[in-house]
């Protein structure tokens, strides 16, 4: 039995993730010209099925931030292609437990030229196991992160640049040192973005508010799909600019990401967030969230795309 994750896509072709390796003298890594995707499935002990969560829209969102950055993604290569890509790599590592897929498109050739143009673009991926990372019960203590979120006139904000990433992870780097599970950054001009990598929501008075996608955020995935559960279980939704001191006096805040998926906020800057427990439309949105990406019901069947086991290779 082979490692978890043991195969990758990468140059065209599944191989061992040993082989995966691109030259020091690579432009994206370099200078960060690339854009990527964080992808989770979850595996379904009754069904004996890993299903991977809005997958389509996933892709649909790596091929944007790839034409928003001008990485010349070859046109073959479209949501498609890639979650087909996607799917079989998942099949491939036959993954039997959470699994989280990691698709890349970045730029491949050497040159220490600052540019875009004429540098060969390819996709790689790869998969590893990845379960709960943060306790989504126990609230988490969050910053107000002095480190402001990047403007989307200076780095494209609404794509997931590779590069852009160390933005993130001064924030969030400094809030674990300062003993805060995770930061939240604000605008260039002083409003909520989002925290260093998840959407933030609060809610007041019953009504569930999140910052505009104008407001420097990445327009998560995760955070649509909150907003269409709070529309189906007739939660008040408001999007809109969010003042730094709405925090302060928020009934409920939580933060929701494919990777902390719906995680509930116990402090702000050392404050309480109302009594310092998981709220109860938090609670709500938690509890349905968790229940459509682990198949536990058929609401929101479309999110999920199983991963068939490979009867016989689509692609080399
Ligand atoms: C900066 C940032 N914001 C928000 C999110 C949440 O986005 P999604 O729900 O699409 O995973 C992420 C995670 O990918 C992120 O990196």
């Amino acid at each position: 039995m082979s490692e978890p994750g043991a195969i990758a896509y990468f140059r065209g072709a599944f191989v061992p993730r040993a082989e995966a390796q691109v030259p020091i003298d690579t432009h994206a890594f370099n200078y960060g010209t690339g854009c990527f995707e964080g992808i989770r499935a979850y595996w379904s002990e009754p069904q004996q099925r890993l299903h991977v969560i809005r997958l389509r829209e996933h892709m649909e969102r790596l091929v944007r931030s790839a034409r928003i950055l001008r990485l010349g993604l070859d046109p073959a290569l479209d949501a498609e292609r890639l979650s087909a890509i996607g799917l079989e790599l998942l099949a491939r590592n036959d993954h039997r437990q959470d699994a989280y897929l990691r698709p890349i498109v970045y730029k491949a050739g050497a040159t220490i030229k600052v540019t875009l143009g004429g540098i060969a673009t390819d996709v790689c991926a790869f998969t590893q196991p990845l379960g709960e990372y943060l306790d989504i019960r126990r609230g988490l203590q969050l910053m107000i992160s002095a480190w402001r979120r990047i403007d989307d006139n200076a780095i494209p904000a609404r794509a997931k640049p590779i590069g852009a990433y160390i933005n993130a992870a001064i924030a969030s780097d400094e809030a674990r040192e300062r003993g805060f599970d995770e930061a939240i950054m604000l605008t260039g001009d002083g409003h909520v973005a989002e925290a260093s990598s998840a959407n933030l929501f609060l809610v007041a008075g019953g009504t569930l508010v999140t910052p505009e996608a104008t407001d420097d955020l990445l327009v998560g995935i995760t955070r649509d799909s909150v907003l269409q559960i709070a529309r189906r279980e007739g939660i008040p939704v408001e999007v809109r600019r969010v003042d730094r001191s709405e925090l302060l006096c928020a009934d409920e805040c939580f933060l929701c990401g494919t990777g902390v998926q719906v995680a509930p906020v116990a402090g702000i800057d050392g404050r309480p967030v109302g009594d310092g427990r998981m709220g109860p439309i938090t609670d709500r949105i938690q509890t349905a969230y968790l229940r459509i990406v682990h198949a536990e019901t058929d609401d929101f069947a479309a999110w999920r795309t199983p991963v068939l086991p490979l009867a016989a290779p689509v692609s080399r």
